[in-house]
């Protein structure tokens, strides 16, 4: 289902197209080279691309007038643009006039592909049809026909054409981004764009100026003005993911610019008004989060006008078939075999088992039984031998990182293990939170200082790790 993506690179300096092309296909993308700007445009209007990575001077076309016409002619392609360095002022203007990202050179390699990563999966974001209710094709869809969905599916028709803010509640792997989606691809304002933030991904010093933009010189590393997401998401959507994560300082901010309509960038005066449709996400318990003084009580009802609770997987069992059949498709797509058939009673076993991590754990077991049933139908050995697999730690006390990290690779390379990355993060955490707790004696302020979080994310990973007063003795609490 995800074929290698496509990029179309359009630059006139044969040296550095072939440098970039070679190191691009080395990461996996399929790219083609146009050397003129006239040439370049006709192809990316043309031919199916997931990026298309443009130079600014070139002969046929500027690359400033071919993002103008390339933009509105296929406004969710995402469109990178390459300049020299000393032409901030024409970046600007190419992510105002539609890019989606620019890069100056010289840049490094490694900014180049997490710019063309982010490229991707944004413009799959937008692109990729998305189905309700029902399976049709391996294609993305939002499944499930119990009472809980179609309540769902109604509040999403409900207020996906409005420009009202909603926040996407529920647990980890419940389908929030999936309903984020969805209320962007029936609104309005699906010709424009959509652009995702992780709020948990980016480092908190950054985050503003990810939002925001800033000003040239507004802190140390910002050589040049750069352009937030909030105003290149101008007259589309933008989706807020994790928004529990967001510091105090950042919500006075986003406050702001939910009232006033304006943002400011960092370092900045200028008002610039911003027309953006605010889709909000998370899995943390925001009352709480209010109540110790982590997130403003202003900026939850303003988020919340509209808000859409998920449901776990726990409450809507009755999907659980539905789910697994549709997740096997998937999966077989994505490997690139035939979907096979699954006996009733390994359909039986996934209905009678918890599922903390919802709908994506069910996935990652569906997709793990596949390999195991190598082909023949998946039978209820497989389903149990995956569950089993994909809770099994790897981790083994006084095991050096090597050995550890050995083991985990043996068994990600032999289908042993799906997801080795998230693995090895939950595993290290777990030791770190562990430790650093033991070694403050049980103060979780010391241990959160030590670790650099806030004392929320220590008593939820505590917690989280079977290693909180309150988690070990409930009956106390
Ligand atoms: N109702 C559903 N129908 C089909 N697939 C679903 C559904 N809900 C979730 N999924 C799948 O489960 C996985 C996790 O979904 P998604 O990323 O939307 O979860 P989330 O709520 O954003 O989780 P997190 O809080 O961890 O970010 C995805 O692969 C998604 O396609
Ligand atoms: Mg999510």
């Amino acid at each position: 289902m995800n074929p290698r993506p496509k990029i179309l690179l359009i630059e006139d300096d044969a040296g550095i197209a072939a440098a970039l092309k070679k190191d691009l296909q080395t990461e996996g993308y399929e790219v083609a080279v146009a050397a003129r700007g006239d040439e370049g445009n006709a192809r990316a209007q043309n031919e199916p691309w997931d990026v298309v990575i443009t130079d600014l001077k070139m002969p046929g076309l500027s690359g400033l007038d071919l993002v103008a016409q390339l933009h509105a002619a296929r406004p969710k392609l995402p469109i990178i643009m390459m300049t020299a360095f000393g032409t901030t002022e024409t970046a600007i203007e190419a992510t105002k006039l539609g890019a989606y990202d620019y890069l100056l050179k010289p840049f490094d390699m490694g900014e180049m592909l997490d710019a063309v990563a982010k490229a991707v999966a944004s413009g799959r974001l937008m692109s990729e049809p998305l189905d309700m209710g029902e399976v049709r094709t391996a294609q993305s869809a939002i499944i499930g026909n119990g009472r809980s969905m179609q309540a769902i599916y109604k509040e999403i028709g409900r207020v996906a054409a409005t420009t009202v803010t909603v926040l996407i509640r529920g647990e980890t792997g419940t389908g929030k981004e999936l309903v984020a989606r969805a209320l962007y691809q029936h609104s309005g304002r699906a010709a424009h764009p959509f652009i995702a933030v992780n709020c948990a991904a980016i480092p908190e010093t950054l985050l503003e100026s990810e939002l925001f933009g800033h000003e040239r010189g507004s802190f140390t590393g910002a050589h040049a003005r750069r352009i937030g997401r909030f105003e290149q998401a101008n007259r589309g959507t933008i989706f807020l993911d994790e928004i529990g994560d967001l510091n105090l300082s950042t919500q006075v901010k986003l406050l702001r610019v939910l009232q006033e309509k304006y943002i400011q960038r960092v370092g900045g005066n200028e008002k610039v008004p911003v027309d953006v449709r605010v889709l909000a996400a998370t899995h943390r318990d925001l009352e709480t989060a209010i109540r110790e003084r982590q997130f403003r009580e202003d900026l939850f009802y303003r988020l919340s006008a509209v808000t859409i609770t998920l449901p776990p997987l726990s409450e809507r069992t009755e999907d659980i078939p539905q789910l697994v059949r549709y997740s096997l498709l998937r999966a077989a797509a994505e490997m690139d075999v035939p979907a096979p058939a699954i006996q009733p009673e390994a359909v039986a076993f996934f209905q009678s088992q918890v599922w903390p991590g919802n709908v994506r754990e069910l996935e990652n077991v569906v997709r793990q039984s596949l390999l195991l049933a190598r082909g023949f139908p998946v039978n209820t050995d497989h389903v149990q031998q995956a569950y089993a697999r994909t809770r099994k730690p790897v981790a083994t006390p006084n095991q050096t990182i090597a050995g550890y990290l050995n083991d985990l690779l043996a068994r990600a390379q032999y289908g042993e293990l799906v997801g080795a990355r998230s693995q090895m993060i939950e595993e290290m955490e777990r030791e770190l939170f562990t430790r650093a707790i033991q070694l403050a004696q049980g103060n979780q302020a010391k241990a959160a200082r030590w670790l650099g979080v806030t004392r929320t994310t220590m008593r939820e990973k505590l917690v989280h790790f079977g290693q909180h007063p309150a988690a070990v003795d409930p009956g106390e609490a």
